[in-house]
């Protein structure tokens, strides 16, 4: 019989120099396997006497016990080493700064339509809208501006081929407002309007706000008294207004108004060429005939319009000097305006 104790220690060593799973399995197969060291041995006990294999046997099967469970503890250590590698290896350090995100900006002319919105709502006003595309009666016609009117020569109007135009002032949702309720009426219609222009301060689409208000007796120094109001609470602060005659078709009389400058208070600068006075609006009060083309009686009922572009009042709230920033579409631009 052979050095038990001999192949114990052989055993023991290969067990602790095999340091991964598949060399422990081949030391396995070597020492316990069906051809295994420690099986032929028990293979070769009939060659012993009869009075010695007891002893013999019992003293080979502690010795294979003894290495399969080294091998097990082995294969445990291997496995638990494996496993911290790969915990080690997917470590995900959470102390780590993150990369930044950036939260997207509503455009400088959304924030301002809602501000004007939010203004004139709290005034009373209701909010409308209408079509961009409109028909000749809406944008025209029932605004007093009728085909061969010198009027419509100003407004570079664009027209389909069937007639229709892309709205060239938001006028329109006045007539569309007074042919569908009642007065009386508050109201403003902010949106789109497109005119054949586009320059340094033009572009052919650009923002407007329409107003207007019809009551029993609604006057002009009602009229002023709005816009003021208006213009003191979105330039957030006290401001001159005054109104210069002007010429709408649709008002009567008609009026352009101006603030004092808001960059010099009025003491005269480049953008307001020196003069300390600003054009935002034009208004006046509604023409009888664009009562008429409504329904409304022109006799019983007053009121008052007006209309200014979004673009200009955001470019003189904000401190823009170039229109075409608001179209670029310039994310160092646009990133600037957080809150209206
Ligand atoms: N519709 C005019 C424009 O596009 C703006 C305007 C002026 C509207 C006077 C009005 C008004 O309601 O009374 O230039």
């Amino acid at each position: 019989m052979s050095d038990l104790a001999g192949l114990t220690e052989q055993a023991r060593a290969a067990i602790g120099a095999s340091d991964d799973l598949s060399s422990l399995d081949a030391v396995r197969v070597h020492w316990l396997g069906k051809k295994g060291v420690l099986t032929e041995e028990l293979k070769a006990l009939g060659k012993l006497p009869a009075a010695e294999r007891p002893a013999a046997g019992q003293r080979i099967n502690e010795v294979k016990a003894a290495v399969q469970a080294a091998i097990e503890s082995r294969r445990e250590a291997l496995e638990s080493a494996a496993v911290a590698l790969a915990l080690e290896a997917g470590r995900i350090d959470v102390t780590l700064p993150g990369r930044g995100e950036h939260r997207g900006t509503l455009h400088p002319i959304t924030l301002a339509r809602q501000r004007i919105e939010r203004l004139f709502r709290n005034a009373g006003f209701a909010v409308e809208t209408g079509p961009e595309i409109e028909d000749d009666f809406h944008n025209f016609a029932a605004l007093n501006i009728p085909p061969d009117h010198p009027a419509r020569a100003m407004h570079d109007t664009f027209y389909f081929p069937d007639g229709r135009v892309l709205r060239t002032h938001t006028s329109p949702v006045q007539v569309r407002t007074m042919l569908s309720q009642k007065p009386p009426l508050a109201l403003i219609a902010p949106g789109r309007v497109y005119r054949w222009d586009n320059d340094l301060t033009h572009s052919p689409m650009f923002h407007q706000v329409e107003g207007l208000v019809v009551g029993e007796d609604v006057s002009f120094a009602n009229m002023k008294a709005a816009l003021h109001e208006f213009m003191q609470g979105f330039f957030e602060r006290d401001l001159a207004l005054r109104l210069r005659p002007s010429y709408f078709p649709f008002t009567e009389p008609s009026a352009e108004v101006d603030i004092s400058c808001v960059f010099c208070e009025g003491q005269g600068c480049r953008v307001c060429k020196h003069t300390g006075w600003l054009e935002v609006a034009g208004c006046g009060m509604v023409h009888p005939n664009v009562f008429t083309a409504c329904g409304i009686d022109a006799e019983r009922w007053t009121g008052y319009a007006f209309g200014f572009g979004i673009e200009r009042l955001a470019m003189l709230r904000y401190g823009v000097n170039d229109l075409r920033l608001f179209f670029d579409n310039d994310l160092r631009f646009l990133r600037q305006f957080t809150s209206a």
